[in-house]
């Protein structure tokens, strides 16, 4: 394995040059695109009369012409190799127009420029534009672009760059260009090319102050009629945004593509957003309810980048969180207005729970703002993005909403077309506020979930309750000893009937013990705490399942009734785990059962909300629970408390799923969407028992659905059933679907994450089916990650055969795209927290991939941190 270079925050030093003006032409061939790039720059007048070598960031591609102002230079008066481009010396003031040739059909990676079936397009953040032209490749170098696009217009009718069209027209040939100037200053990162034979869906949008602002969606023609809720979801942010944070759009366009093979979500380029198909195009029929809410939430969140990461840049990819973090925190605020505010909350902090906790216990921990990177993509992680949208709304919390307000209009005042830290964001959100955040800004730098416990006292005497806290973080590769953070703490007190006794208000904890004290209190109170998830720590109190259940049924704050009916579904599952592994019968408790109830009688009220609560935690978060991870016992308990309730109360199971089946197929609004979520709650309660009875259900609604959240559903269940149901319906799902590359990616993410014994042989078959391909991430997504991130109970077989499996893909893939190489390859991250035999086993494959010799950087970083 060779040894690749990190790269630190404490070296960062500012560019020696300014770029003024940066001027591309792509001229695309069939087999090749030759890309001239014009800068005209300036030494950075500090430094003026020095003698200061330039050197640029490049790709592994060949120059073919370089001339400074009017010399054209020969190889020996340049270096250029597979990293750097460089001149030993410049004037103050120059021009240098490099001219390369680029493959983009053999450009598998998809960084830079690629070939995505018949469309052409870029990937540049974080550090792909290097492999475009040499340029100076971070975000803190900013400049106007111009671009000249110039193909066949059979091929490529539609041409598309960042900012404004300014020029267009045909050419010898057959061919035409295209001139797109973006007025902006931008990093590189948030440069785009799009050229394909594209459809248009077209719209409009008036700005606040009276902007007429073009709208435009493309795709493949096949999909076009697929792009209307994205472009409803674009309407809203675009609304929202001006409303909540006075934020309108600058440019007369906003341009969105689908492609199929993107390795991220979607990617917020100046004026022409690239985005994964899968969160553009929908229709009832063919995605869930979930892809409808997942593509709202991302339309929304490349939107409000535009203010945060494109008008505000980075100093550097160390503040990466400075934008993530805080486009995340808006994206999510955008749904929780325009659906369900608590709902929003539960599934925001579910994936925290289930995702970035996980992060903190393993090899890749690191602080919201990393101290070092090898390669800067394994740094978009649910830490920077997801703990980083958690702190700012800690700062929230602290400031409210009106002075949070205040601060975000200063911060778009101060730094706006400027390149930024995290430094500069907390310090106007303390000036505006007067408030001393110096002791918060731990969350940024200090790594780990601090692990909260909460106890109750009560003094008959003064009839005072007290509540003490105590915060604790494990010492990491990070910091060997861990000081205490700011924390801030919702509390409100609540009687026996449910009844508020003390309003809800904002605690801070800084010490590592605080203690607060409630006066002329009653001694039979209920303290909710931490309401609204007011911090992102593992929290641990001293209330018994009894009142577990009593905060289930009671808490006045949604997000803890969920949060209370997790933990007593957690409680439940230790329980049964210690039995197993204890060869004791299993039981579930009466007061478990009594509470799930009671709780499923409540269904007139907020169906979606319910079905959020009833759901029990996936094997993958309640593993977080153990310190020793027991993959058979964790599957067996939660299938015994499935079933046991499903026994228990099929009846009530049945009348709901009824109750429930009267949303119109078709309709997307947040009441059939919430029954449905009910319904097929119910049905998947109802699906363990695996009888015949619920089979002929569940096959009825996999046969009649209206709509693809019904029919996945059905689907999902006859999967896990038994290998002639699944046989059956698996044939059927994709005759019906074969045209649909997205529904495709469903059918086989359901396959390899069924329970069923022969799972890895069917993932394994399945991997020569003629619409799979390791070149497409959304294709290895739904079927590698989803069988080793998603299916412990295969990708953890005791004979080793998931690993290996595994790893001889992550190799595979690695040749082909590095990047995606690497986040599958975090599957073995957690290692050390299984038995003894798997642990070698792990290690083992872990071992096998450092032990190649051409490992990219990507995988080079996640295997060597895995096996530090
Ligand atoms: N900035 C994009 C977003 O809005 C994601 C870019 C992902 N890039 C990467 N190298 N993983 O979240
Ligand atoms: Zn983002």
């Amino acid at each position: 394995m060779n040894e690749h270079k990190k790269i630190h925050l404490k070296d960062y030093r500012p560019f020696e040059f300014i770029v003024d003006h940066v001027d591309l032409v792509f001229d695309i061939r069939d087999d090749h695109t030759r890309v001239t790039s014009k800068l005209k720059m300036k030494k950075d007048p500090a430094r003026a009369n020095e003698t200061t070598p330039l050197v640029l960031n490049k790709g592994t591609f060949d120059i073919i012409s370089v001339v400074a102002g009017d010399m054209v230079l020969l190889p020996g008066e340049y270096k250029s190799d597979d990293e750097i481009f460089s001149l030993v010396a410049t004037p103050d003031i120059f021009e240098l127009e490099i001219t390369n040739i680029l493959k983009p059909d053999e450009n598998t990676a998809l960084e830079g420029l690629y070939r995505s079936g018949s469309i052409l397009c870029t990937q540049c953040e974080a550090q792909g534009f290097r492999n475009i032209t040499p340029y100076p490749d971070r975000p803190d170098v900013m400049a106007p672009f111009s671009c000249t696009i110039v193909a066949d217009k059979t091929r490529y009718p539609v041409l598309l760059s960042n900012g404004n069209l300014v020029k267009s027209g045909d050419l010898d040939n057959n061919r035409h260009f295209a001139v797109w100037e973006d007025p902006f200053k931008k990093p590189c990162y948030l440069f785009a090319l799009v050229a394909g034979d594209l459809d248009v869906l077209e719209d409009r949008f008036t700005t606040a102050s009276g902007r007429d602002v073009a709208l435009k969606i493309y795709s493949e023609k096949e999909n076009i009629d697929r792009c209307s809720h994205a472009m409803t979801s674009l309407k809203q942010a675009m609304a929202w945004d001006e409303k909540r944070f006075g934020r309108e759009y600058d440019l007369d366009l906003y341009q969105i593509v689908a492609i199929n093979d993107f390795n991220a979500g979607a990617m917020e380029n100046k004026g022409l957003n690239i985005f994964n198909a899968k969160y553009v195009l929908a229709d009832p029929q063919t995605a869930t309810d979930d892809d409808f809410m997942g593509i709202q939430g991302v339309i929304a969140h490349e939107y409000f980048h535009n203010w945060t990461g494109n008008r505000i840049t980075l100093k550097n990819w160390f503040q990466l969180s400075l934008k993530e973090g805080l486009t995340v925190f808006r994206d999510q605020e955008f749904s929780s207005d325009m659906n369900s505010r608590p709902v929003q909350r539960i599934s925001d902090v579910k994936k925290l729970m289930a995702a970035q906790f996980p992060e903190d216990s393993g090899p890749m921990v690191h602080p919201v703002r990393p101290d070092a990177y090898i390669k800067m993509d394994n740094f978009y992680t649910m830490t920077v993005y997801e703990k980083g949208a958690e702190v700012i709304r800690m700062i929230y919390q602290l400031l409210g909403q009106a002075l949070f307000r205040t601060g975000m209009d200063l911060y778009f005042e101060k730094f706006d077309g400027m390149a930024v830290t995290l430094e500069d964001f907390v310090g106007v959100m303390a000036k505006v506020s007067g408030r001393n955040l110096d002791q918060f800004f731990r969350w940024y730098t200090q790594s780990g979930t601090p692990a909260v416990s909460m106890t109750r006292q009560y003094d008959e005497n003064t009839k005072s309750m007290s509540l003490t806290f105590t915060q604790a973080t494990s010492p990491d590769r990070n910091q060997s000893e861990k000081k205490p953070f700011h924390i801030p703490v919702r509390i409100a007190l609540i009687n026996r009937a449910g009844e508020t006794v003390k309003q809800d208000a904002l605690y801070e904890l800084t010490q590592e013990t605080d203690t607060f004290k409630f006066e002329n209190v009653p001694a039979d109170i209920y303290p909710s705490v931490f309401r609204e998830f007011t911090a992102p720590v593992r929290l641990t109190t001293d209330f018994s399942d009894q009142d577990l259940a009593f905060l289930m049924a009671r808490d006045t704050d949604p997000f803890n009734q969920w949060h209370a009916a997790q933990t007593l579904f957690v409680n439940e599952i230790k329980n049964l785990v210690t039995a197993i592994q204890a060869g004791n019968p299993m039981a579930v408790s009466a007061g478990l059962v009594n509470a799930f109830s009671l709780a499923l009688e409540e269904n007139q009220k907020d169906r979606a909300f319910l079905s959020r609560a009833l759901a029990l935690p996936q094997e993958t978060e309640i593993k977080d629970h153990f310190e020793i991870i027991d993959v058979e016992a964790i599957h067996q308990a939660r299938t015994f408390l499935k079933q046991t309730l499903a026994q228990k109360l099929t009846s009530e199971f049945k009348t709901v799923y009824e109750l429930c089946r009267s949303a119109n197929s078709d309709d997307i609004s947040g009441g059939a969407m919430a029954d449905r979520s009910l319904k097929n709650l119910c049905l998947s309660y109802l699906g363990s028992l695996a009888n015949n009875d619920v089979q002929d259900i569940v096959q009825k609604q996999f046969e009649h659905a209206g709509n693809m959240t019904d029919e996945f559903a059905a689907f999902k269940i006859l999967s896990h059933m038994n290998a002639d149901v699944r046989d059956k319906a698996c044939p059927a799902f994709y005759d019906k679907w074969q045209a649909r590359t997205l529904v495709i990616d469903k059918w086989f993410s359901v396959q390899a994450q069924s329970s069923l014994e022969d799972t890895l042989d069917q993932v394994k078959k399945l991997t020569t089916h003629k619409d799979f391909t390791m070149a497409n991430p959304n294709k290895v997504r739904a079927l590698i990650f989803a069988f080793a991130m998603n299916n412990p109970m295969h990708f953890h077989r005791v004979d080793g055969q998931g690993y290996e499996f595994t790893a001889e893909r992550i190799l595979m893939l690695d040749k082909i795209n590095p990047q995606t190489a690497a986040r599958l390859c975090s599957c073995f991250n957690l290692w050390k927290r299984y038995d003894e035999n798997r642990q070698a086993m792990m290690k083992k494959q872990l071992e096998t991939m450092a032990e190649q010799k051409e490992l990219s950087r990507n995988l080079y970083e996640i295997v060597s941190r895995a096996l530090e």
